[in-house]
């Protein structure tokens, strides 16, 4: 799957929230940091925060373990099974929040805001 993400910092420093339409069109304007924003391929087998580490970039992590929400990121677009045994009560999966050190994306296209231990419903929940 190819992933075109965006950093929850980015948001909070323009204003823009998570469930703008054109979230990823706005982000693609603002002349961002190639670690803010960009894209990258997920090999099979690999995790999201996986992927993210062999493409160079130090997304949040802890546990690596589904026990600690560190990881958490936001399916924005795109399909990314959670898997049964973690930390993410269902309010939050249910928006779409995934936890990037169990789970990576099956649809050939994703678009994924991480850094989301930043959001405060995740927050409150980190160990
Ligand atoms: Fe702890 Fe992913 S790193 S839940």
């Amino acid at each position: 799957p190819m992933v075109e993400f965006l950093n929850f910092e980015v948001l909070e420093d323009h204003g823009w929230a998570l469930e703008d339409e054109d979230l990823f069109a706005k982000a693609a304007d603002a002349n961002l940091q190639s670690s803010d924003f960009g894209r990258f391929y997920v090999d099979p087998n690999d995790t999201l925060l996986e992927a993210a580490e062999k493409n160079g970039f130090a997304w949040p992590f802890a546990c690596r373990g589904g026990a600690c929400t560190n990881c958490a990121v936001a399916v924005v677009d795109g399909e990314m099974p959670s898997p049964a045994s973690h930390i993410l009560p269902p309010e939050l999966t249910e928006k779409g929040i995934r936890l990037s050190c169990i789970a990576a994306p099956v649809s050939d296209d994703a678009k994924i805001v991480y850094n989301l231990k930043h959001l405060p419903e995740v927050s409150e929940l980190l160990l």
